[in-house]
């Protein structure tokens, strides 16, 4: 019999699990057992899909579209994204620049697989999310993180990405609207980050999945839209319809890009999942090309929610929120907890938090150690009003029983 060590791969073995699905089951697991848990960690829109893609998607199953379809994705969905991406970026991409693939996740699985050896680096934000560093991994390449300052609304300095950029850097990771902080990179960061990448002969990759989620009047710039002339052939857009459109479980997303590593991802995807459901498909053209008045009413929604949210952690003593304007994130810092006892537990780090908070508050928050930001937790408002109101408020106050960390030890463990 072999070991489980011989057994499995060491790219596997060498693979930390999903902190976040690990919280997501455990909160599912006491709501289960009866308790009334409130769960902020959601990475999903709690609405349904709107009507006209779940009509498309009948309509297609009605024409018999029940087959393969070609790797790179339907015309119809091709187009329908040429066209979104081209009214929301003023980009306008050939057909052979487009693959659609399982999701957005698959989408960046792809591209990092065709482009990077091993050894090579790809420059990111830290928060980040907490896939990127996996999947970068995977394919072999090292992701080197850049602090976002959480005081400047989690700006990337376009200074220090440069001054990460080694000999081996391949790519600019880019995440705007960002998870997990919800920040909305400033459009004019935007633009020297991109120009930066181009000049240097490095490719961005721009995952631009929340890029519908704005509040508050922000403005998205996207990195298609920058003015250079390397845009063509450095610039590759990563979206989907996950989050704009309440569609997760439909599985699609996409990447905009430059023809040769378009074409590598699609060889790889031929080889892998031959490509996307049919059916979801064909809803997600549909979304693309008649969902927006139903993206706008989410929108809506989310942002009446994020005032709620942001007021009642702004309202708890210690904890310190930037009105991120994107996505439906808010990632608070919460380090003043660190070093001190809550329900008899003595917090470490987000971790510990998270889990005093689930066990004594029935309320789940992901640890921001998951996405590199120890000192933080992440809160989704993906989730209703009252239910928002009623979780942030046990979080007020168990924190308020938090006994003051003792003079003489030193606090610890509120690293970021
Ligand atoms: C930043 C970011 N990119 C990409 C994705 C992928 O989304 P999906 O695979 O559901 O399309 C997610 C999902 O959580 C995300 O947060």
């Amino acid at each position: 019999m072999s070991t489980t060590a011989q057994r499995l791969s060491r790219r596997v073995r060498e693979l930390a699990p999903s902190m976040t699905f690990a919280l997501a089951d455990k909160a599912k697991a006491l709501k289960a057992a009866g308790r009334p848990v409130i769960s902020f960690s959601v990475g999903e829109p709690d609405f349904a899909s709107p009507e006209v893609v779940a009509a498309a998607a009948k309509e297609a199953i009605d024409r018999g579209e029940t087959h393969y379809t070609p790797v790179r994705g339907t015309p119809r969905l091709i187009e329908a994204i040429v066209e979104r991406t081209a009214q929301d970026t003023g980009y306008r991409a050939d057909p052979e620049q487009v693959l659609v693939s399982n999701g957005g996740k698959q989408s960046l699985f792809n591209l990092f697989l065709a482009f990077l050896d091993p050894g090579d680096e790809v420059v990111l934000a830290s928060p980040y999310w907490v896939s990127y560093p996996a999947m970068i991994q995977l394919a072999g390449g090292r992701a080197v993180p850049v602090a976002a300052d959480p005081a400047r609304g989690f700006r990337l300095d376009p200074d220090e990405v440069a001054a990460a950029m080694g000999p081996r850097c391949k790519a600019l990771l880019l995440n705007t609207p960002s998870n997990p902080t919800g920040a909305v990179l400033d459009p004019g960061d935007v633009e020297a980050l991109v120009r930066l990448a181009l000049d240097r002969g490095v490719l961005v990759v721009s995952d631009e999945i929340y890029a519908g989620l704005l509040y508050d009047g922000a403005e998205h710039r996207s990195a298609l839209s920058v003015a250079h002339p390397g845009v063509r052939e450095g610039v590759v857009l990563c979206s989907g319809v996950s989050k704009r459109y309440a569609m997760t479980g439909w599985r699609i997303g996409y990447v905009v890009g430059p023809t040769d590593l378009v074409a590598a991802a699609a060889k790889l995807q031929s080889q892998s999942t031959s490509g996307a459901c049919s059916i979801a498909q064909a809803a997600a053209a549909a979304a693309l090309r008649e969902g927006e008045e139903a993206a706008a009413a989410m929108r809506d929604v989310f942002a009446r929610r994020r005032r709620v949210a942001v007021d009642a952690l702004q309202a708890i003593p210690g904890v310190r929120v930037p009105e991120a304007k994107g996505a439906f994130y808010l990632f608070p810092d919460v380090s003043s907890y660190y070093g001190r006892t809550v329900a008899g537990r003595r917090i470490g780090g987000s971790l510990d938090l998270s889990e005093v908070l689930l066990e004594e508050a029935n309320v789940a928050a992901v640890p921001g150690a998951a996405f590199g930001a120890d000192g933080h937790l992440r809160f989704s408002y993906a989730l209703d009003e009252e239910q928002i109101v009623e979780g942030l408020s046990r979080v007020r106050e168990l924190l308020a029983r938090a006994e003051p960390a003792a003079a003489a030890k030193p606090a610890a463990g509120s690293g970021r």
